[in-house]
């Protein structure tokens, strides 16, 4: 069992969190259910920030598309962090929240015409340029529109984190960035320094997603900073920023073991301070962007417990009211998950049973083999660590309808997305009239 932030054990044996009794909440909002903890948000938003400004001149931005939603954002704001956004979406999402624009970065590797000019006319504060096409079509539109914008270029600087394939971004053969290895970067740089339009204030890398070993981020910076220094040398530019990216990683299962967010803070600013020390370049303010592990571990899901299904010899299945719709997590990467019967919470496992969605899909299992005290149907299971990449990735699939989402703290929860009904489902269909 994982109880983080204010989650606890309450009298009766049911889970709680916030201050509610679990059960209340599913009783009054339904489920599935996404349940946010504000107190862990906002305590893992403080810990990454002191960890940082403990070490020097530091900005940690919000990885929104972990989870975007107009509350999560002004809590960001609340807690004095930047937001990292990927899109016209979330750039949106952000300027309704009233986000202060001076502390938005867009990234992106495909960002559009359209993107591009609501990102200038809303004011962010840097766009993290992607590929040489991005560099060209930025400047030509900040050439017309007589503007000059603040940029960083994403460089791939050749790092294989250990974490699922299709989470590691900082690999040689990579969708994104200027390619470190093969003098696209330096080419980058030296375009990006031409272009009239542009200002460019530092570089960004992000090397993948789910990391618990330092070493990786380490290992990143210092080729980023021999990086800054050969651009200091061959070009007489220096940075003023350099960004490291996200992906520190959180206990989602057994064997999963994150370290304090120091240790990530000790590990980027130290090397930064070292290397620029040795290179004799001038120390950049250092961006990070964590996602998962500021909204991860402060979400749970409950579900209610469904139908049943046993194979003999082999396997229980029990079903959920919801599934890959509301986390397609484990279908796409096999991501392991604990969870708990919420109204039991206080009994010992007895069985083992695996938790499939509701979805036709035999992929759509949320947990193979769970540890639980004996199932009932009516039963409430809470799974643990579903803050991140949950609704930011849910679908529709099958037309099941998207969850609401709580907000809970000191005993009250507020809805901070409504629930989907059946006519939001049809909302965006047209009835083609010669049908
Ligand atoms: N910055 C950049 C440029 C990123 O691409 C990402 C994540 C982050 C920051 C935040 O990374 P975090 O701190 O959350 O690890 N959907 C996948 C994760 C994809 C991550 C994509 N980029 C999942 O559910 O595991």
């Amino acid at each position: 069992m994982q109880l983080t932030g204010t989650m606890k054990i309450n009298a009766e044996g049911h889970l709680e969190i916030g201050g509610m009794d679990t059960l209340d909440i599913a009783k009054e909002f339904g489920t599935p259910l996404w349940v946010l903890d504000e107190q862990g948000f906002r305590q893992n938003c403080r810990k990454f920030r002191e960890a940082f400004d403990r070490l020097g001149e530091s900005m940690v931005l919000y990885a929104s598309k972990t989870l975007s939603t107009l509350s999560v954002y002004r809590m960001v704001e609340e807690e004095g962090l930047g937001l990292d956004v990927v899109s016209g979406g979330e750039l949106y999402t952000a300027m309704k929240a009233g986000f202060p624009m001076e502390r938005v970065y867009f990234h992106g590797n495909n960002k559009s015409r359209e993107e591009i000019e609501m990102a200038l006319e809303m004011g962010v504060s840097r766009i993290v340029v992607d590929n040489f096409f991005e560099l060209q079509l930025l400047n030509s539109i900040c050439l017309e529109e007589k503007k000059q914008q603040d940029i960083m270029l994403r460089i791939t600087p050749g790092v294989e984190a250990h974490t699922h394939e299709y989470i590691q971004t900082g690999q040689i053969d990579s969708k994104f960035g200027f390619t470190l290895s093969d003098g696209q970067a330096m080419e980058g740089v030296k375009a990006a320094i031409k272009s009239e339009g542009l200002n460019l204030i530092g570089l960004h890398c992000h090397i993948g997603s789910q990391i618990f070993e330092m070493e990786s981020f380490r290992h990143a910076t210092a080729i980023m900073m021999g990086f800054l220094g050969e651009v200091k040398e061959i070009l007489a530019h220096e940075f003023d920023e350099l960004d490291l990216g996200g992906g520190f990683g959180i206990h989602y299962y057994h064997g999963d073991e994150p370290c304090d967010p120091s240790e990530w803070a000790k590990a980027v600013m130290l090397t930064v301070k070292e290397k620029a020390e040795k290179l004799g370049i001038k120390i950049p303010r250092v961006i990070v962007e964590p996602g998962r592990a500021i909204a991860g571990p402060a979400g749970i899901t409950l579900y209610t417990i469904g139908s049943f299904k046993e194979v003999k010899g082999i396997r229980k299945y029990v079903a959920v009211d919801g599934g890959m719709t509301d986390n397609p997590r484990p279908a796409l990467y096999n991501a392991r998950y604990l969870a708990i019967l919420a109204n039991k919470a206080d009994q010992s496992p007895v069985e083992t049973v695996s938790i499939a969605g509701k979805c036709c899909e035999s992929g759509d299992m949320l947990i193979w083999d769970a540890q639980l005290p004996r199932v009932e149907s009516g039963d409430i299971l809470a799974v643990f660590a579903t803050g991140a990449y949950t609704y930011s990735m849910a679908s529709n699939y099958n037309r099941l309808l998207k969850p609401a989402m709580v907000l809970v703290n000191e005993g009250s929860a507020d809805l901070i997305i409504k629930r989907e009904d059946y006519e939001d489902l049809i909302r965006n269909d047209r009835m083609v009239a010669r049908l």
